[in-house]
């Protein structure tokens, strides 16, 4: 079972100032430091949060491997054939969207889906398709020739309550994963994991990946707030004591 960061909510910090920090590239460094079997970015069209810049140098710098998160649009295609990561994930991407709020319908209702996976696969590059339970849309994501696919997990994690039975939704996903092995598929999943709701997913034999982000990044400022803020109060009092002759 392999866990993947997605580090845009570093970016979306940095973005808020329009500044250089904090650098979602030191914080993949850091994650991977942390165990991390690979960093994921999403560069959306809007670059609300991850910009160009980053996908580069994180291409130049994580050891582990970069999942490209992506529209199929032929610019994303163009760029994605540039760098060459490990997996590209197809997404589906609204901008008046908070974070991406469901999965990709496979095949969808016109024909960039298609082609964006014709060309990718043709340069050899890994692919994934984010898609739902459906057992339909994971049966036409293996006919288009995905490598892999990523179950949308929020609809769990919505549904998850502590101290509840398991979700229905949990259910799903454990057919859906089954399902996608059996094609051949290799099977991820995401959206919306936490500390608290992550064990069951991941207690699924058929899932080998799982994407989580924002409660990561949440959970990091909280672990390095005291820290943090004692070391500013150090560099403040240090700067009135008296110095030394
Ligand atoms: N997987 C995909 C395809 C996503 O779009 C996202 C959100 O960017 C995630 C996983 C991670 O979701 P979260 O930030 O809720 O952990």
């Amino acid at each position: 079972m392999r866990l993947h960061v997605n580090i845009d909510h570093v970016a979306t910090v940095r973005q808020a100032r329009r500044t250089d920090e904090p650098d979602p590239v030191r914080a993949a460094v850091l994650a991977e430091l942390g165990g991390a079997d690979g960093i994921t970015v999403h560069l959306r069209e809007d670059r609300r949060h991850i910009q160009d810049r980053d996908v580069r140098l994180l291409m130049a710098t994580v050891r582990t491997g970069v999942n490209f998160e992506m529209a199929a649009t032929q610019a994303m295609v163009d760029i994605a054939l540039e760098i060459r990561p490990m997996t590209i994930t197809l997404v589906p991407e609204r901008r008046e969207e908070i974070t991406t709020e469901g999965g990709l319908a496979v095949p969808g209702p016109d024909d960039n889906l298609q082609e964006t996976m014709r060309q990718l696969s043709a340069a050899g590059l890994r692919t994934a398709l984010f898609v739902g339970s459906d057992p339909e849309t994971i049966r036409s994501s293996a006919e288009m020739g995905a490598d892999a696919i990523e179950l949308h997990t929020g609809e769990y994690a919505h549904e998850w309550r502590p101290g509840r039975g398991a979700p229905v939704a949990l259910d799903r996903l454990r057919r859906a994963a089954a399902l996608g092995r059996s094609l051949g598929l290799d099977v991820h999943a995401g959206h919306g994991l936490t500390y608290e709701n992550v064990r069951p997913v991941a207690a699924l034999d058929d899932i080998e990946e799982l994407n989580i982000g924002h409660s990561i990044v949440s959970r990091a400022v909280f672990t390095g707030m005291e820290s943090a803020v004692r070391e500013m109060k150090a560099l403040m009092l240090g700067a009135r004591r008296p110095v030394p002759e």
